[in-house]
């Protein structure tokens, strides 16, 4: 009897992943000044826009890397994602300035259109909800970024727009 907990289907989809993973390297020659764009491109083929760790092992290894070089840099730019995440991520600032203009009613607001909670991503994968410290547009809070997109002076109306048009790019990108 087998006691593997893998599937036939799950181990083919690893093997076509790491495949994928290979691929990307070796389309930037395995060289190491390019990581930042190896890690770039696993991500964005992930399906869940992140870097697991086991790949991140594997570019270690084809680029003959301290894995500790490629966690600083997972770790150091904010553009990376370790954990599974959305398409989008948005982000809700919740500096004090933000959070007196009612921050949390923003969050509020998301939650309420996407159908989630803060922390959370929606079932078709395309936006997380998240906190973030300020952005730097304290003038027009409370203020939500997403991607390198912000939005201020939020209202539930807003939101609901700001969901709308990101939906509508997916569909049109399929
Ligand atoms: S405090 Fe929110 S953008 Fe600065």
């Amino acid at each position: 009897m087998c006691c593997s907990k893998v599937t036939k289907d799950q181990a083919l989809e690893i093997i076509k992943r790491y495949e994928q993973v290979l691929a990307i390297i070796s389309k930037y020659g395995k060289a190491k000044e390019q990581l930042l764009s190896i890690l770039l491109d696993i991500q964005a083929s992930s399906g869940e826009n992140y870097v697991a760790e086991v790949w991140a092992e594997v570019v270690a290894c084809q680029l003959d890397l301290p894995i500790t070089k490629v966690h600083d840099v997972l770790t150091f730019y904010a553009m990376f994602n370790i954990e599974p995440r959305g398409q989008y991520v948005i982000e809700i600032c919740k500096s004090t300035p933000c959070h007196v203009t009612k921050a949390d009613a923003v969050v509020a607001m998301f939650e309420e259109v996407l159908g989630i909670k803060l922390g959370q991503t929606t079932p078709d994968n395309l936006f997380t909800l998240m906190h973030t410290s300020c952005v730097g547009a304290c003038d027009i809070g409370p203020v939500a970024k997403i991607g390198d997109e912000v939005y201020g002076n939020l209202t539930p109306a807003k939101v609901a727009e700001i969901i709308a048009s990101y939906r509508g790019v997916s569909l049109c990108q399929k």
